[in-house]
């Protein structure tokens, strides 16, 4: 198969992508979270088809994509008000909501499960593609089962070429880590995976405290333990350690420290990266960078451990998946 790259500002490309959805084909395309591997959600062959080209076990479930809160009764029944609540405080967002499943809806884009994840994503790429289309459309991260999840264009390339029918360009995810998902199927409502919307944010709009994810059994294939991982081993070490390994400079070894870091040495320096301090711009650069080392074959990737606060709870959740 060829893999067709698309310009998501040239507007014949974006009618190309159009037509590939929905004639059944898979493009991976751009939200504002992480570019995802798209295919019309009611289509059984075409969503088998995202499972086979990320090589993803079928009892992982896929969030569907929807253009507006208004599509909810579509693919979801007795939705609790409070979805109804998030969905207008936070769509289109980094957001998805668990709800029971409408009884049409395949159980091969739920992976078998008698819910279904519903987001409307806030990137003009997915979104232009699902008011043109009218589609409802699945999408996983255009990665590899367990692999990192792209945040461009030219990662998605980079392990996905020959493997689906395009790509559409629609620069680098503004956001750059997947969205929070929230289970609303049952009394208790709850966070399955953290992610750039935080716990209090969704228990200030709601007027009730969510319980945060610690731990859970439902089966979100996120919440794998060895989820999001480079294929470079990643250990996350403290700043005093951190110093302790560039002094020692195994030149088989990546440095990623944070801002405010001054303790290089001159070898240890071109093996060095600085994130950037605030949150919002680590999180945008985390997958980016750890894509970049990840193609310089290193023996491993000392990661220096970001702040624990909840403002950081999704960074530190990617970073623990990605050093299991
Ligand atoms: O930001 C995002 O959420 C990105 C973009 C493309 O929208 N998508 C994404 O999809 O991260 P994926 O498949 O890589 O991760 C979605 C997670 C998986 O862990 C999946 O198991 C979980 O959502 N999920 C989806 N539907 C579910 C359901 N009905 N019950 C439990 N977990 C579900
Ligand atoms: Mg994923």
């Amino acid at each position: 198969m060829i893999t067709q790259k698309l310009d998501g500002k040239d507007p014949s490309d974006v009618n190309r992508a159009e037509s590939i959805l929905s004639g059944g084909g898979i493009v991976a395309v751009p939200t504002e979270t992480v570019y995802g591997l798209a295919a019309d959600a009611s289509n059984n062959a075409a969503v088998e088809a995202i499972f086979a080209a990320k090589n993803r076990p079928v009892d992982h479930p896929l969030i569907v994509h929807v253009s507006s809160a208004d599509e909810l009764s579509k693919w979801a029944m007795d939705i609790p008000d409070e979805a109804k609540t998030l969905a207008a405080a936070f769509w289109p967002g980094p957001l998805t909501l668990l709800l029971k499943k409408a009884p049409h809806v395949s159980k091969l884009v739920t992976g078998g499960l008698e819910t279904i994840g519903l987001r409307v994503p806030a990137h003009p790429g997915i979104l232009g593609l699902l008011q043109s289309t009218g589609l409802g459309l699945a999408a996983p991260s255009a990665n590899p089962y367990k692999q990192l999840s792209p945040t461009s264009a030219a990662q998605v390339i980079d392990k996905l070429d020959g493997k689906i029918d395009a790509v559409l360009d629609g620069g680098d995810c503004s956001i750059g880590l997947e969205s929070t998902i929230v289970d609303l199927s049952s009394a208790e409502i709850r966070v399955l995976r953290v992610g750039p919307i935080s716990p209090s944010e969704l228990s200030r709009v709601l007027g009730k405290a969510i319980s945060a994810p610690l731990n859970h059994s439902v089966s979100v294939s996120g919440n794998v333990e060895d989820h999001y991982q480079p294929r470079t081993p990643l250990r996350l070490v403290s700043r005093q350690e951190m110093v302790r390994l560039i002094a020692e400079n195994s030149s088989e070894a990546a440095f990623v420290v944070r801002d405010g870091f001054t303790e290089f040495n001159e070898e240890g320096l071109s093996r060095t990266v600085v994130m950037p301090p605030s949150k919002q711009a680590f999180a945008k650069t985390l997958y980016r960078t750890l894509h970049e080392l990840d193609n310089r074959s290193l023996a491993i990737i000392w990661f220096e451990k970001p702040p624990h606060t909840e403002e950081w709870l999704d960074v530190n959740d990617r970073l623990q998946k990605a050093s299991h």
